[in-house]
């Protein structure tokens, strides 16, 4: 009995073959919806046009500066790339923490706190009175009228700081600068991080037209042509688009396979409503999927006795870190019995085997719709193209696609699943955003000093 009610609790998980391929057609029409003059103003996927018009070249160099917002981390970074034969990048950067009042405090809060970490670093490296061009990797969905000007259009994941919505990230950046009065800089470039990662790779392996990220949130971007992309002017060469994928759904269109956990945790979020597909398949929402089913188990007096603890009862707990260790096939079930008292949940050994089902069936679904999601822009890059078969490069970045055990593997099989005239090369950032993000600055320096 104790076996069917697991059963049934986890069966809304399993995804056929034939709804995941629905799932693919879906997003592509969505996808379809946000380039259209028409439809783009109410489509959920915003398919943001980046300013950004090609992918490395080898031309670049100079010195920059970086910053990384929106992922785990928040790092400032020097970028000194060398052009021609001896091409490189040499990279410094330090990593600091915005505390959770700043993320959701004001506006002006969370920018002075930035300006006070680039000036720490301006400090460290000796570099304060040399006025730097600066890429600004900010990782939430920005309406650009050009490459750096970018009108932040709502926040997502863990950050809701007050007054930043509808203002240019780019002004409250160099407002916040001014308001300091220490040192000067040259904003070039507002960039998110899919664009980053796949300008990092692009450096690498100039078949790299697609940047994903599957970590706090879930992103995609393409080079996609210019002449589908209805609300920029002209025909001619390419254009990224930051699709936003995120919000995949939030008109309704997923609901049949959104369950009442999804619904739960998308109720406890920030921000309700929204990102519904990013709350299924990225890092800050899988551990909290779980958390649900887990509560919803003690309350059928499956799990933990029946009690439902302190600790369970708490908003985050179970961070991607955890999961990726629960599942980790290297670990015996002491140790996921340990991890679990570690998070305050005293477990039997039955609990934990559960425990690792629930984690297993969460973040194999995640992986499964972040591929369905891939194939469909896979096949329209192929579409594009007008070739029976696509070979590409695809950039990922972040915690869940790294750390996780099976996520990237699961995620790699669908693609290749559901779009089988294409073959897709998975290439791993291992340099961050921040690189890519100083190749943008470079070249958006070079043509703006050419026009002056
Ligand atoms: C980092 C990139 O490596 O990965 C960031 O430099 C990006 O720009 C991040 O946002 C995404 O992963 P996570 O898991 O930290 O959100
Ligand atoms: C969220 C943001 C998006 C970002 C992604 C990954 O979905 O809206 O801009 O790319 O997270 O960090």
């Amino acid at each position: 009995a104790q076996r069917k009610q697991i059963d049934a609790a986890l069966a809304p998980f399993l995804l056929s073959l034939e709804t995941l391929r629905e799932v693919k057609n879906k997003m592509r029409t969505e996808l379809e919806y946000g380039l259209k003059r028409e439809t783009q103003a109410s489509a959920t996927v915003k398919m943001l046009p980046t300013y950004v018009c090609g992918t490395p070249d080898g031309t670049e160099k100079g010195k920059f500066l970086a910053l990384d917002l929106g992922g785990t981390n928040f790092r400032v970074l020097l970028v000194k790339i060398r052009s021609g034969r001896r091409r490189s990048v040499q990279m410094y950067n330090k990593i600091f923490a915005i505390p959770l009042e700043i993320m959701q405090g004001t506006g002006e809060e969370l920018f002075d706190h930035i300006v006070q970490c680039i000036a720490d670093f301006l400090e460290y490296m000796g570099i304060k009175g040399a006025r730097l061009p600066l890429g600004f990797t900010f990782s939430f969905p920005c309406r650009q009228a050009s490459i750096d000007k970018g009108t932040l259009v709502g926040w997502t994941k863990g950050f809701k700081a007050t007054d930043c919505e509808g203002e240019d990230v780019v002004d409250m950046l160099r407002e916040a600068i001014r308001r300091r009065n220490e040192f000067d800089l040259d904003i070039v470039a507002v960039v998110n991080d899919t664009v980053g990662t796949m300008m990092t790779c692009g450096y690498e392996d100039p078949n790299c037209e697609i940047g994903l990220i599957a970590g706090t949130g879930s992103n995609v971007c393409y080079m996609e042509d210019m002449k589908n992309i209805e609300i920029v002017e002209g025909n001619e060469g390419k254009m990224c688009i930051n699709t936003e994928w995120g919000g995949f759904g939030d008109n309704g269109c997923i609901d049949n396979i959104r369950t009442k956990y999804d619904k739960e945790v998308d109720e406890g979020s920030l921000n309700p409503g929204k990102q519904r597909y990013e709350k299924m398949t990225s890092g800050m929402y899988l551990g909290e999927i779980v958390r649900q089913i887990l509560i919803d188990l003690t309350k059928q007096g499956l799990l933990f006795r029946g009690q439902i603890s302190e600790s369970l009862r708490k908003r985050g707990i179970f961070e991607t870190k955890f999961l990726s260790q629960i599942e980790s096939d290297r670990l015996a079930l002491l140790q996921v019995r340990r991890i679990l008292q570690q998070l305050g949940l005293d477990s039997t050994c039955e609990d934990s085997i559960i425990v690792k089902e629930v984690c297993g069936a969460v973040s194999k679904r995640a992986a499964q719709l972040c591929g369905a999601g891939l194939a469909a822009i896979v096949e329209k890059k192929r579409e594009n193209r007008g070739v029976e078969h696509l070979q590409i490069t695809v950039g990922v970045d972040g915690t869940l696609y790294k750390l996780h055990p099976h996520f990237s593997r699961v995620l790699r099989e669908t693609v290749k699943e559901l779009a089988p005239q294409c073959d897709v090369t998975f290439m791993l950032s291992e340099d961050g955003s921040g690189k890519g993000a100083a190749l943008i600055t470079a070249v958006a320096k070079r043509l703006h000093n050419v026009g002056q």
